[in-house]
Order: structure tokens, then sequence, then C-alpha cells
């Protein structure tokens, strides 16, 4: 139907008889001649139409935003003076010689020509297909589209097969609740949706499949935040018989050629490694956004005979920390923004956030500004200042807590401080964060945690200690971190039976819980399994980063509300009496509040 888009038209083409089809973006009406700039996904072309065919002009009058038409025409310079060098294709138009309406339309919703906040979000999602329409919205959705045939070529040629998971099966242990669906044949059970598709990939490697890789959708259902969507796409890998240093080098080689090909970016090579305890003990995080030129600084050992007990009792005490963040140039942040930090990580469960300006370090503690000051000795002061490097016009901050407290306190203000001050720094900063502890221990339940599942296998010099001190065992796991936000984690995995068996006995997972659970993989590392590991990439994390996009929700072409609900079709909803009968389920009267 048309020779080429709108978007491509340029002096080249002058002097051409063309075929255009797009929507009416816009159509004005200039003394006697008609403008109407023609929309496709690649972009505007000015199209005019002169009174001279008086049929076709009566036809462009009657056009309005978002009709869809299809057009003949000859491209032509436009006239002197009214170039519009904003535009691709402001050098030329086309000069109007039919004219087809294809389909009419209402008034759309809202203008197209908006930026993501212009419009509320509630309203974009409801008409989301009218919202795809914006060049924003297109372009992520190609970048989307590059990314996936970057990663899946650079997968395809080292010889990684795309096998495909179900997505009907049983339930995962990546942490999250499990989306349901009821089966009809066998009333009363149900199939989990699948929260990763970790088991089956094992299996697969347990069949000598060697090299997998898919992308695919994955389902949890957990507080969504801004990075997080109830399901959401993993390019998701596993091997066989490959060191975890292979693993990080090939992926790492991945995410470099896919960034040097999509952005034309180069990252570092090697991507740095930090241990997970530097990186708590240095950001609070396991995920640090290494963009960001703040430290937290340990003064525990300061603060010890302190009579200040605020400071003192963490200081002791060794489930705690007492750590100082030095912000260069954070004098200036006013009383009411120091209480605002104050709130914000109370948040976090800080109980508070004591503070030392530092006005002139040459005159000592009388350089000094805090409400603080009163109750540390002056020696100690200065040998905090000393530690932490403080210098004129600085802020210091201080946590003083459980260590769980103050690394998510501190963490959060950390990057929080960063972005309100300008201190971010450009580009991409890649980090794998390894050696993580095998578990966590959770108060609230009283019990140990896998920090990622309970298929990662413990390092070899831990397997010993798995049940006489949890605490301390590492994992071979590995997460890639860039810019401050996950992108993937993997690991190496168990691949014998007897060790699998210790961690779920860690776990506190009994026998007839494993069984019953994960029966079918306790069977099959009977069979010859393979040493192996993988990772898998949050996808859509990964295009929301280098596309700058603020939310998960707008790389996803159709994606959930906050509240887990798809605006466009209303899902989800009430099935019908019979259905519910034929799955053998009665819905209790809806909970007040759900
Ligand atoms: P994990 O649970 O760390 O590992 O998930 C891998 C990556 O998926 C992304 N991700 C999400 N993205 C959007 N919305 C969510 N709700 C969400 N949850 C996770 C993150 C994360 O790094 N089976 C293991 C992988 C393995 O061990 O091979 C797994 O699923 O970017
Ligand atoms: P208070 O004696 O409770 O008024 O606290 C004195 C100062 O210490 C105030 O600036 C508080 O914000 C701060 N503070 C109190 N508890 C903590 C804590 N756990 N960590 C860091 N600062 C705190």
């Amino acid at each position: 139907m048309r020779s080429l888009y709108c978007g491509q038209i340029n002096e080249s083409h002058i002097d051409q008889e063309i075929e255009l089809a797009g929507w009416v973006h816009r159509r004005r009406d200039h003394g006697g001649v008609i403008f109407i700039d023609l929309r496709d996904r690649e972009g505007l072309a000015q199209v005019v139409f002169d009174p001279d065919l008086p049929d076709i002009f009566a036809t462009a009058e009657s056009v309005r935003n978002e009709f869809v038409l299809h057009i003949k025409g000859r491209v032509r310079r436009r006239p002197a003076g009214t170039e519009n060098a904003d535009l691709p294709t402001g050098q030329v138009e086309v000069l109007g010689q039919a004219l087809t309406i294809l389909n009419r339309s209402e008034p759309p919703p809202f203008m197209l020509d908006i930026d993501d906040e212009e419009v509320g979000e509630e309203h974009r999602l409801k008409h989301r297909y009218i919202d795809l329409r914006r060049p924003q919205m297109y372009q992520r959705m190609k970048f989307r589209s590059e990314m996936s045939r970057a990663l899946r070529y650079y997968l395809d040629e080292r010889g990684f097969l795309d096998i495909e998971t179900p997505m009907l099966t049983k339930a995962t242990p990546e942490g999250a609740r499990d989306y349901l669906v009821p089966s009809r044949t066998h009333q009363g059970s149900f199939f989990a949706l699948p929260q990763s598709p970790q088991i089956f990939k094992q299996l697969l490697m347990v069949s000598g499949m060697d090299r997998y890789y898919q992308i695919v959708r994955c389902f949890r259902d957990e507080d969504l935040r801004a990075d997080r969507q109830p399901e959401f796409t993993q390019l998701d890998i596993e091997t066989s018989f490959m060191s975890e240093e292979e693993i990080i080098q090939l992926v790492e080689g991945m995410i470099r050629e896919m960034f040097a090909k999509v952005l034309e970016e180069q990252l570092p090579d090697p991507f740095p490694r930090m241990p997970y305890a530097e990186a708590m003990q240095r950001y609070g995080s396991d995920k640090p956004d290494l963009r960001i030129p703040l430290e937290l600084v340990e003064v525990a050992d300061l603060m010890e005979a302190v009579e200040f007990k605020v400071f003192a009792a963490p200081a002791k005490d060794p489930g705690s920390r007492v750590t100082a963040l030095r912000v260069p140039k954070g004098g200036s942040i006013s009383r009411k923004e120091i209480d605002d930090y104050t709130k914000y990580v109370g948040i976090y469960g800080a109980k508070g956030l004591a503070y030392i300006k530092v006005n002139e370090l040459a005159k000592g503690v009388e350089g000094l500004q805090s409400p603080i000051l009163k109750f540390l000795p002056d020696e100690v002061v200065m040998g905090i200042m000393q530690r932490v490097g403080a210098e004129d016009g600085d802020i210091v901050f201080f946590g003083a807590d459980k260590a769980k407290v103050v690394n998510e306190a501190l963490g959060a203000l950390r990057v929080k401080l960063g972005h309100d001050l300008g201190l971010v720094e450009r580009g991409w900063r890649p980090l794998w964060v390894v050696d993580f502890p095998m578990f966590e221990w959770d108060e609230k339940d009283q019990r140990w945690y896998s920090l990622h599942h309970p298929f990662t296998s413990p390092r070899e010099e831990d397997i010993d200690k798995l049940e006489s001190d949890p605490g301390a065992c590492l994992s071979r796991a590995y997460d890639m971190v860039l810019n401050g936000t996950e992108i993937g984690g993997g690991s190496m995995r168990i691949y014998r039976e007897q060790v699998q068996k210790q961690v779920f006995k860690a776990l506190g997972i009994s026998d007839e819980e494993a069984e019953e659970k994960f029966g079918f993989l306790l069977e099959a590392l009977k069979y010859g399994c393979p040493p192996h590991g993988g990772l898998a990439f949050g996808l859509d994390r990964l295009v929301m980063l280098m596309t700058g996009a603020k939310s998960i929700r707008d790389v996803m072409a159709f994606p959930k509300t906050q509240s887990a609900a798809c605006l466009l079709t209303n899902a989800p909803s009430n099935v019908s009496p019979a259905q519910l009968v034929e799955l053998g389920i009665r819905v209790n009267k809806p909970v007040k509040g759900d």
C-alpha cells in the first residue's frame, strides 16, 4: 500500500511519486491550502492539498485527528522559509494527488504530542493502544526488540538452544507468592505459574542439553514498585560443565556486546567485582550505585566508650553498626531538609539521623555545628572527622542501630542525597556482586531463608558448616548490578543429591516437604546430573535503564498497575458461576478492603 514510511521521506525523493499510509497527526487550514501531518511509526510527513483538485480538497477538509489515510502524491522541496528544522522530513513536503480515508476515528482521549507525565497514567493504560502510538513508546518497543535480537544473536552464535518450559506448572521457590490456576480436570488442585523456569532449566542440564536460554515470562505476586511487575520477562540462561568464571565472562561479554550494538556504549572490560560483605559495608546495599561518590564509614570502634547511649549501645553490639556518611558540600542542607531526611530514613526503621556540619575544621570542635556534640568527647568527634576525611562545608550524617536498619536507612539516604545534590556521575557503572551468604536469618519466622534460592550451591569449603553454622556459609551466587539496579542474578547449582538434602535441612524443610515440593528434582539428581550453573537477567529492567524510562511500565506494551490490575482489559475480573462450578470453586464474599 505504501512506497515508504512517512518519517523516511527526504530530499532524495524530490519529484518522485510516492504513496503513504498513516494517521492524521494534525490538520491545518491555511488560506485555501490544507496541510496534513501524516504520521506512522517512523515519523511525520507534511502533505499539502490544493483547491485545484476540488474532490480531494473536500475530502482533506473533512478529515480529523487520528483518521487513517492513504495518499498518493509528489515530493517537493518546501518553499524557502517554510522548512522545519526540528523535523527530519522538514525540508520536503508531499503535494497530495489522491486521498482515501481508510478509517475514521473518534477524537482521541489525549493528544499524542505529550511526554509520559503529561497525562495521568491511568488514562494512558486504559487507552494503551493509543498511548503506544506516541513516538517515545514506539522507540522503546523498537529498542526492546533490538536488544532481544542482540542477546539472542550472541547466545545462538555460541550454541545455546532456545527451549520453552511450561507455564502451567508447580510452585517454584523464588520467594514471592504464586499466581495459581485452578485445574478443571483435577478439581481442588492448582497449577502455579512459574516465578522463573529455575527447576526446568536445571532438569534440561540433567538431560544433557548443555546450553539453554529462553526469553521467558515469569510471574510473581509481590508488592510492586517502580521496577517490579507481576509478570515480567527474563533472559534465562543455564549451562553445564562451565565454571563460574566462565559463566561470568560469557554473560559479561554478552552485555558488553549488546551495549555496543544497541547503544554504541563501551562498558568496562572486565566489570569490577565486589564481595557482598564489602558492598554492605561501604554502600549499605547489595546493589550499590557506583555513580554516587558517597560511602558509609564504620565508626563503631570510636563510639564504644562514649556516654551517648544512642551510639554506644550499637557500637558494642556485634549485630549492629555505627556508621558515618560524609556528604561533601552538604553543609548547605537546611534544618528543614535535615528533618525531611530524618523522616525519610524513618521509613527504614531508623530512629533518628544525627549529623555534624563542618564549618571550619581548623577551629576544632568549635568549628563544628551539631546537636550531638555535647554528648561526645572532643577527641572522638575529631577522630570521626579525620576518619571520614571531613572538609569545610561538609555535613556528616550518622546511623546507629541494628546492621539491617543502618544498611537500609543510610544505603537509601546515600542514593537520595546523590540525586538531590546532583552528585550522580554520568555513564554506566556495571558491577558483579559475589560471595553472597547462603542464608539470611528471618527474625519474624525464626528461621533461615536462602538469599538466592535453595538450589544455589554453597562453596565447597562451607558444605561442612551447612548444619552447624549456616550463617557463616557463603554461596556460589553472583548478581550483575548496573547503576544501582540488580539486572541479573544466578549461581552455580547444587548437583549432588546429598548436598541438596543438607541445604533443605538447613532451611528447615523436612524430608516430606522436600519430597512433596521438589521430589522430582531430587529424583533427577540421582541420574548423573552434571555440574551446572546459570543466571537470569530482568529484561524489562535492562530496557528501562537503557532507555532512561522512569517506570518499568513504560517499557512494556501492556503492563499492570501498582495494584496488579490491567486497566485496558479490566483483568482480573469476575467469572461466570458456571465456570466456577466446573472448577469446583466457591468464592467467599470478597474481604473488605481487597
Ligand atoms: P531472580 O529472582 O534474581 O533470579 O530474578 C532474576 C532477575 O529478574 C528481574 N526481576 C524482576 N523484574 C521485574 N519485575 C519483577 N517482579 C522481578 N523480579 C525479578 C531482576 C532479577 O535480577 N531463577 C533465578 C535466576 C537463576 O538463578 O538463574 C531467578 O529468577 O532483574
Ligand atoms: P536524641 O537524644 O534522641 O534527641 O537524639 C539526638 C540526635 O541523635 C538527634 O539528631 C537524632 O536524630 C539522632 N539519633 C537518634 N537515634 C539515632 C540513631 N539510631 N541513629 C542515628 N542518629 C540517631
